[in-house]
């Protein structure tokens, strides 16, 4: 614990990180050990940054990819094994596709995807269509009702979250930039209430696991710090990409609590003060996970 805040005082982020990774083991219990993620040989990703004053208790902040298996960390960093790629692909021809009572395809009024470059690290934030604290989520499916004339996507379901990966991509390895101004600053006060409120019958906050006790050995995984950045994530449990409200509900009900649902107030805030536990990160969905 002291040499790393000593090491960290000393030489800054960086050079911390780098030392870690010198050391080739953890210097610190909950540490994972740090390795590249190098995408596809050539796109090197932010695994490890240094958090805001005043965000979290985190004295570093880690990609969850550095708790995985070799096997798994291995799917991530090669677009042909990566089985989330299946999914953005699917995305790319609803692109394309004119849906709707206006006959508009997204690409009629956004063009290419890569338009969409810069925005998941961005995300959630304050709409200017919306006039309210969005996700991306919300921003498709206003863009569907209001601008299209079709009908809204399911939040969790699989066209949703496939073109959220697609969206995604277009931001790969650029750093999570999430802003808590004036606007939404009520939102994430709430959502970081959330994150520290223990709930159910084992009386567990997500801090309990994620901030507490990474790093260590639950059941059959190892807790990661439950960040966002990597999502949507291509689960191998259940053999599809997973949005980030689908991942909050499976956690709070192994804390057999009722859970809110996907698309809530709740969830909304909870994924604006967790992305930005996460600023510093890469983007780095669509990722691989146990
Ligand atoms: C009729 C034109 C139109 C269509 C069709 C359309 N959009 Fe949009 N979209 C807009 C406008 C206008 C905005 C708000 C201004 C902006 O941010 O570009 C917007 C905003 C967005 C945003 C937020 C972007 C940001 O920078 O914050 C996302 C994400 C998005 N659209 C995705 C989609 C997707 C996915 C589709 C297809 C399912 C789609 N849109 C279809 C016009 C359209
Ligand atoms: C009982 C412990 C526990 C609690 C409490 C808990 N989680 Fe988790 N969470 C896990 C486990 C186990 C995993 C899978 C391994 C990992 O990535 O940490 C996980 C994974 C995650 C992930 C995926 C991280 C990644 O990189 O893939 C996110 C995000 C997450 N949790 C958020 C939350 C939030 C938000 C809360 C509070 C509402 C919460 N968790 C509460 C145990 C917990």
């Amino acid at each position: 614990m002291m040499k790393r805040v000593t090491l960290r005082g000393a030489f800054g982020a960086a050079a911390a990180a780098a030392a870690i990774a010198a050391a080739g083991t953890a210097l610190a219990e909950n540490d994972p050990p740090i390795k590249d993620l190098i995408i596809n040989g050539e796109e090197k990703m932010i695994v490890v940054a240094e958090p805001q004053p005043g965000v979290s208790e985190l004295e570093m902040e880690y990609d969850g990819w550095l708790f995985r298996s070799p096997e798994t960390q291995a799917l991530q960093m090669d677009d042909f094994e990566n089985p989330g790629m299946i999914f953005v692909e699917q995305a790319e021809e609803m692109w394309n596709t004119a849906e709707g009572s206006e006959g508009k395809s997204c690409a009629s009024c956004h063009g290419d995807p890569s338009s969409m470059k810069g925005v998941r690290a961005t995300y959630p934030k304050m709409s200017k269509s919306l006039g309210k604290l969005a996700t991306i989520e919300m921003e498709v499916n206003n863009c569907r009702t209001e601008r299209m004339g079709a009908e809204p996507w399911k939040y969790t379901g699989g066209k949703m979250v496939a073109m959220n990966a697609l969206i995604t991509l277009q931001s790969r390895g650029m750093p999570v930039d999430v802003k808590v101004d004036d606007a939404v600053r009520a939102n994430w006060e709430h959502g970081k209430e959330l994150y520290y409120a223990r709930t159910g019958q084992l009386e567990l906050s997500c801090a309990n696991c994620h901030e507490q006790h990474y790093g260590e050995r639950i059941r059959a995984d190892m807790l990661s710090q439950g960040q966002i950045n990597g999502f949507p994530a291509y689960r191998l449990k259940n053999g599809k990409l997973n949005g980030i409200h689908a991942r909050f509900k499976g956690c709070v009900r192994d804390t057999r609590a009722e859970t809110y649902k996907p698309g809530s107030q709740e969830f909304i805030d909870l994924e604006l003060y967790v992305a930005t536990r996460g600023n510093g990160l890469s983007v780095t969905g669509p990722s691989v996970r146990n």
